[in-house]
């Protein structure tokens, strides 16, 4: 059909009608007010003020230190986005509970249940001020304690941390030992981060049941889809029967979207009413449609799984190469021990533009890697016989 330019139909599209060669949707007021923002730099062709990258690594940068995942996001998720930006002017209304729907759809739990937040690490937050109030959180020695650090920070919380095990596993025995009426929560997680590793199923999952009889109990699953068999690790049925229990998910790992901060938690519908209400931030639409248009990608996450797969064969060839002790990672990052101090190991990396993790706590010959796209990850694997 003929496109009619009468009155009426430019009437009809308001401000009026789509100019061609501007992607079809700029009107001529529009263009003209385009024109004048650019005049005056406000479209800053994405660079910083320094000149450097506004988003991401600079070119030439394998950046290795922060387990992003960089075949994300998913073209399905670019769609979502996309959308989201074109309805930026709105407040994201419905989709938040679509999100959860669909969250709890495949995990067979009600939409209740689901608190999403920007990014899981906000949900942490969130939960730590929530529990930490009553009494120590009681996690293992090494686990990703930022959230935690963030409420002891505030005066809100201390953290009591339990050894791990001499193979470097979560002591689950003695985490449930140090657990007393004063606990204010436990939190693991599971696989763990830095080290990679996942518990033993039928011990991770016995621990909490019995441990969340006395306190609640925190599971971050932030890794959980990179695992070999995550349905049999997950601890999600364990909420699902009405534990006290909360586990936490985020789509910055495996679907590739830590630059567009979505993650959520399963709880049960109180603890889930208050995660939510403590929770501070407002999701963003970009996120929530994002996450909704690339949570079914089945394809996009088989694909994530077997990058992270194959750069981590590349990465334990190298480690076994140079007879260097290593964790077995169910993740997308490794903690490898190579005997020499792992900032100096960092700095050195850093000198040819190649970014891994420093020293955690006193491991101080421990250092972590993340799986990149595999070039970078070939360069990791080449230059580190060259700074050990
Ligand atoms: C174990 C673990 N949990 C949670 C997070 C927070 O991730 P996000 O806030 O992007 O969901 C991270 C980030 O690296 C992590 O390593």
């Amino acid at each position: 059909m003929a496109f009619d330019f009468s009155r009426r139909s430019l009437l009809s599209f308001g401000a009026g009608a789509t100019i061609a060669g501007l992607g079809g949707c700029a009107t001529a007021a529009q263009t003209t007010e385009a024109s004048a923002a650019e005049a005056v730099g406000a479209f800053p062709a994405h660079k910083a003020s320094d000149g450097s990258e506004l988003l991401g690594p600079e070119s030439g940068v394998a950046l290795l230190s922060r387990n992003e995942n960089p075949y994300g996001p998913a073209k399905s998720a670019k769609k979502g986005i996309a959308y989201a930006a074109e309805k930026g002017a709105y407040y994201p209304g419905v989709a938040y509970e679509e999100l959860a729907k669909l969250i709890a759809e495949r995990h067979g739990v009600t939409p209740d249940m689901i608190a999403i937040t920007t990014g899981s690490g906000e949900a942490l937050c969130a939960i730590a001020l929530m529990y930490g109030p009553k009494g120590p959180i009681v996690a293992p020695r090494l686990f990703w304690d930022t959230t935690a650090l963030y409420a002891q920070n505030l005066g809100m919380a201390t953290i009591s941390r339990v050894a791990l095990t001499p193979d470097m596993g979560v002591d689950l025995a003695a985490i449930e030992a140090a657990v007393t009426p004063q606990t204010g929560l436990v939190q693991l997680c599971n696989p763990n981060n830095p080290t990679g590793m996942l518990s033993d199923p039928a011990a991770i999952k016995a621990a909490v049941t019995r441990m969340s009889k006395k306190t609640t109990v925190l599971v971050d699953e932030a890794y959980m889809e990179l695992a070999d068999d995550p349905d049999a690790n997950t601890c999600i049925g364990l909420v699902k029967d009405g534990h006290d229990v909360i586990v936490s998910r985020t789509f910055s790992k495996i679907y590739g979207m830590a630059g567009i901060r979505v993650g959520y938690t399963i709880a049960a519908p109180e603890t889930s009413a208050k995660i939510r209400s403590t929770a501070m931030s407002w999701i963003a639409g970009t996120g929530l449609s994002g996450a909704i248009s690339c949570y079914n990608d089945m394809a996009f996450v088989d694909y994530s799984k077997s990058k992270v797969k194959e750069a981590r064969d590349m990465i334990t060839t190298t480690l076994d190469a140079l007879d260097m002790t290593y964790l077995p990672s169910s993740t997308n990052f490794v903690y490898f021990k190579s005997g020499k101090p792992a900032n100096d190991i960092q700095k050195a990396l850093a000198e040819k533009q190649i970014m891994i993790r420093g020293q955690y706590m006193d491991y101080v010959d421990w250092s972590r890697v993340s799986m990149g796209k595999i070039a970078d990850v070939e360069r990791f694997c080449k230059a580190l016989p060259t700074v050990v």
